[in-house]
């Protein structure tokens, strides 16, 4: 039974205030904190904000309160384990579909902390109390190049990522990383290309194409003593919908724009040139023509990823299956609002066929429960950022820390953590 439920105002990545909940019970306590997006999908769950000028009218008073007054009133007394009925609670408490009146940020991270408590009050990691049974460690995307909304579009894709697909455990998955990291920033540094590092850590170049970013990304990946490819692919989160919009693409950095049909081209020939494993967002997400473009030219052999897209919601996922304008569904718990709700849209993923990546948003703290929702809900998939900054190595760490206790009985899901 649920004791007590109290809302904090805590500070994230992007020194912007974000929600903590903390989640009593006799048995044991639970507490969350709520990551915020800067590339958000126009359908997610609001991440309510208190306007204003103080921290460019990022702080989060109105959701913390709300915890403290309706939303502790409301679960004060229910199961602890009862996830699906305290969710429930929280949309009737609401009575909006995106939580705008007690804001997605207060409702996920009240949701993740219930979770949290449950499992502390039966003695076990989150990742086993989800499921016992689990065995499997995701496939990773781990960020080397930062761009978008991320590195004030000094690059138009947002991230470009490394897929260790050949790694025998999650553990040398990193470690490949971290090499790979350490390669691209000699690289950046020898061309005097090395402008910073983006919001998700990973390092902010002075490119001057799209392609010559894909380029240097194949060259680092080579400078660790990897074969692209082979042994770690590449995937990019081209988020589109930063810089399209009615079907039409323009790209900053080399002043050109294009059509649908146009922007198809640019990314099928990068395809065909990079070892380029998964695309998410490669069209904007009013455009569900352009991503069915792609998904019919190369839905068979990569991974076409619905973020912006498909915003966590059982029902888009599902409408993407059937228009097959997807084949896989970025999870984001806080794009849904409750833990409830995220897992109807893995679960609606699984079901229709559509492969499932657990991710983090740019704006992060030092919560973990990402990771648990990973190895407990079996998504194939797990985006968390770059391999630097604490925020990002809060993640990766409490992974190997999964792995270990799993001992033997891992395993890594390496290139089966794909879809198709
Ligand atoms: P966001 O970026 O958290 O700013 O949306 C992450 C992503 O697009 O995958
Ligand atoms: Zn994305």
């Amino acid at each position: 039974e649920i004791i007590s439920v109290t809302g904090h105002r805590r500070w994230d990545s992007r020194a912007r205030p974000t929600v903590e909940v903390v989640v009593r019970t006799a048995a044991g306590t639970g507490r969350a904190l709520a990551p915020a997006g800067a590339s958000t999908g126009s359908g997610e769950a609001v991440d309510l904000r208190d306007g204003g000028d103080a921290f460019g009218g990022h702080d989060v008073t109105r959701a913390v309160a709300a915890v403290n007054g309706d939303i502790a009133a409301a679960l004060t007394g229910m199961d602890v384990t009862g996830q699906a009925a305290v969710d429930q609670r929280l949309e009737e408490l609401d009575g909006t579909p995106g939580f705008s009146r007690i804001g997605g940020n207060a409702a996920v991270a009240t949701s993740m902390a219930v979770a949290h408590a449950a499992a502390a009050a039966r003695g076990v990691p989150l990742w086993r109390h989800l499921d016992p049974a689990a065995t499997r460690l995701p496939l990773p995307e781990i960020q080397v190049f930062g761009g978008g909304a991320h590195a004030h579009g000094r690059l138009d894709i947002q991230d470009l990522l490394v897929v260790p697909l050949a790694a025998g455990s999650f553990a040398q998955a990193l470690d490949w990383a971290a090499e790979i990291h350490r390669s691209a920033g000699r690289w950046l540094d020898e061309r005097g290309r090395l402008a910073g590092t983006a919001d998700e850590g990973g390092w902010w170049p002075a490119f001057d194409s799209n392609a010559e970013a894909l380029e240097a990304l194949v060259a680092a990946i080579e400078g660790a003593g990897l074969t692209p490819g082979d042994q770690v692919g590449i995937a990019i989160d081209v988020a589109a919908t930063q810089f399209g919009s009615g079907g039409t693409y323009r790209l900053a950095r080399e002043g050109r724009e294009y059509d649908r049909d146009g922007w198809g081209e640019v990314l099928l020939g990068w395809l065909d040139r990079f070892p380029i494993v998964s695309v998410e967002d490669p069209f904007a997400e009013d455009d569900p023509d352009g991503m069915a473009l792609i998904t019919k030219a190369a839905g068979d052999r990569i991974q076409i990823v619905g973020d912006d897209f498909l915003v966590t919601d059982a029902e888009r996922v599902r409408a993407a299956a059937a228009r097959r304008t997807a084949n896989t569904v970025l999870i984001k718990p806080n794009q849904a609002g409750t833990l409830t709700r995220a897992r109807a849209a893995l679960d609606a993923a699984a079901e229709s066929g559509l492969g499932a990546i657990v991710s983090a948003r740019s704006g992060e703290t030092e919560d973990v429960t990402i990771v648990h929702l990973a190895v407990g809900w079996g998504s194939g998939g797990f985006k968390v950022g770059s391999s630097t900054r604490g925020e990002r190595t809060a993640k990766w760490n409490e992974m190997l820390r999964v792995e270990e206790e799993l001992g033997t009985a891992a395993r890594y899901a390496g290139r089966a953590g794909l879809a198709p």
